[in-house]
């Protein structure tokens, strides 16, 4: 599994929980690999996504700590680190399920706005505006780190499914023109666009600024009705 930090994920990591809780889930043989970090923290600090993970899903879990990875905020040689972690992923037969947010600017991971659609993992500086987003954990914004180690667009693009989550009104904007507007890498997520298996699942208010939202819903709808419609054929 590819994991996304940040507040939208929090309630699957929840129920993810509790279902291994009530012997529902069985995380011991899953291999996970986190998404981004901040570049300059270490694993302990408390804003660090390596300590979010741990403290939002793996001390729950029976995951095995050899098979949790993660980008290092401090790693000696950036380069090296990048290029290790794409092998790593691919030395499991690549990500099966990638859990996506994204940001109020259409980004994916840290990819953002201009990054190349193609893009593997690196290091990345923030724009103003995710600075500004992320700095609610923080007390002070100017102690929100500036670079971030992030997988690429293209890394992220090959896991086999893609499940991206949103909610709320200020995410509106960013999923009408990832899911409705062109292809572009003015916008990182509309690349899912191209995607075969990438499933967007959002509530009412990120969905307010779709045009074709009527179309989706009666599309939900008759999910799984396609069945009953061959058979009354018959
Ligand atoms: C950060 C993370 C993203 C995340 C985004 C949105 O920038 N790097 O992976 O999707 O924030 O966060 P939130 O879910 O808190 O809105």
């Amino acid at each position: 599994m590819g994991l996304a930090t940040g507040r939208t994920p929090l309630g699957v990591y929840t129920r993810l929980t509790e279902l291994h809780k009530k012997g529902e889930m069985d995380f011991f043989e899953v291999v996970a690999f986190s998404l981004d970090e901040y570049l300059g923290l270490k694993e302990d600090h408390p804003h660090s996504f390596a300590y979010y993970m741990k403290k939002n899903l793996y001390r729950h879990i029976n995951i095995k700590r050899e098979n949790i990875f993660r980008l290092h905020g401090t790693p000696e040689d950036i380069d090296r680190h990048c290029q290790e972690y794409e092998e790593k992923i691919k030395s499991f037969g690549g990500i099966d399920i990638q859990i996506l947010g994204i940001g109020k600017n259409g980004h994916i991971g840290f990819n953002e706005p201009s990054s190349s659609l193609s893009s593997r993992t690196r290091v990345k500086t923030l724009t103003q505006e995710t600075i500004e987003a992320n700095s609610r954990l923080f007390k002070d914004k100017n102690e929100v780190p500036r670079f971030c180690l992030t997988m690429g667009i293209g890394t992220i693009m090959e896991a086999k499914m893609i499940i991206l989550l949103a909610n709320g009104k200020e995410k509106s904007q960013a999923i009408a023109k990832s899911v409705e507007g062109p292809i572009t890498a003015s916008v990182p997520a509309s690349i899912l666009q191209l995607h075969p298996q990438a499933k967007i699942i959002i509530d009412l208010e990120a969905a307010s600024l779709l045009k074709r939202k009527n179309y989706y819903q009666w599309v939900y709808e008759n999910k799984g009705r396609v069945n009953d419609f061959l058979e009354k054929k018959k």
